[in-house]
């Protein structure tokens, strides 16, 4: 695990270990958050991307695209790192797929799935193995966001928005990342209507909140949020999680919401 840099344009990483246990075998997954400047992930972009993601970041795309593509991507190589610590990360390309979901190939790396998300200088992903799809996203808390968020959650999901500790925006944005990390989990994205992503339920973690979903009981999400930054994690209901350090991720959420901003 790393904390942050001494430096202020050099990267802030944290990553987490994740081990489920899921049809009695165990399963290996991570967990990175990384927060970079465009002009670093531009200087340093050689050291860390395939030479096809490279082609994707062109000088044509707007800063906020580059800056997204650039910084997700280098979470994801750092979530790879944790499993597979001796591949050069250059070796590992994560192409979009048909539904422009993050497809992940290598040498060594096999069966393998990654899901990603950005905001701002902020990314978050998590890799995975494809026998227990998981998904994840990352949004900024903004209270210009409520009427939006309001008026895309059922009537069902809004009451259970209300019963949540914490200011309204904070609520509203929770349940609204777990339903794109569902969306991400199932592949589909927003594309579907989105009462189909609800969230049905919701109970306390340590850290967060664990939340079951009104059409999906093969799925469970994780919630977290920290300063303006909310996060969630999807994973399959059947699949046991070990304890990890959550604390210490939430506390890295925190300090990247307190030190990276657009
Ligand atoms: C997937 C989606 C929910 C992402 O939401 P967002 O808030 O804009 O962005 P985030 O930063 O949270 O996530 C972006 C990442 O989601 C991933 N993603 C995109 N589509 C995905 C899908 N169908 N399934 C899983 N993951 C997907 C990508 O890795 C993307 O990052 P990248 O393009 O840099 O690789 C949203 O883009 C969506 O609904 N897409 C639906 C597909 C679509 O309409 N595509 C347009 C083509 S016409």
């Amino acid at each position: 695990m790393t904390g942050p840099s001494a430096e202020p344009s050099a990267p802030f990483v944290h990553t987490l270990p994740l081990t489920l246990t899921g049809r009695g075998e165990p399963l290996y997954a991570s967990l990175a958050l990384a927060a970079a400047p465009l002009d670093w992930l531009d200087a340093n972009s050689e050291k860390f991307l395939h030479p096809d993601e490279a082609a994707l970041v062109t000088d044509r795309l707007h800063a906020r695209r580059r800056h997204g593509l650039l910084v997700g991507r280098y979470a994801a190589k750092r979530a790879l790192a944790m499993l597979h610590p001796a591949i050069d990360p250059r070796a590992l390309a994560i192409r979009p797929g048909v539904l422009e979901q993050p497809v992940l190939s290598g040498a060594g790396v096999r069966n393998l799935g990654v899901s990603l998300s950005h905001a701002g200088p902020v990314a978050v992903a998590v890799v995975f193995p494809e026998g227990c799809p998981m998904g994840i996203d990352l949004e900024r808390v903004r209270a210009d966001a409520v009427p939006l968020l309001l008026s895309q959650s059922p009537e069902a999901e809004r009451r259970l928005a209300a019963c949540l500790d914490g200011p309204e925006p904070e609520r509203l944005m929770r349940l609204w990342c777990l339903k794109e990390a569902l969306s991400k989990t199932l592949r589909c994205g927003l594309t579907v209507p989105l009462e189909l992503l609800a969230v049905g339920s919701v109970e306390p973690h340590p850290t967060g909140l664990w939340a079951g979903f009104a059409n999906f009981a093969q799925y469970r999400g994780l919630s977290l949020v920290a300063g303006d930054l909310a996060a969630a994690l999807v994973l399959p209901q059947t699949v046991t999680l070990a304890p990890a350090d959550w604390a210490a991720w939430q506390a890295a959420l925190a300090e990247a919401a307190r030190e990276w901003r657009e």
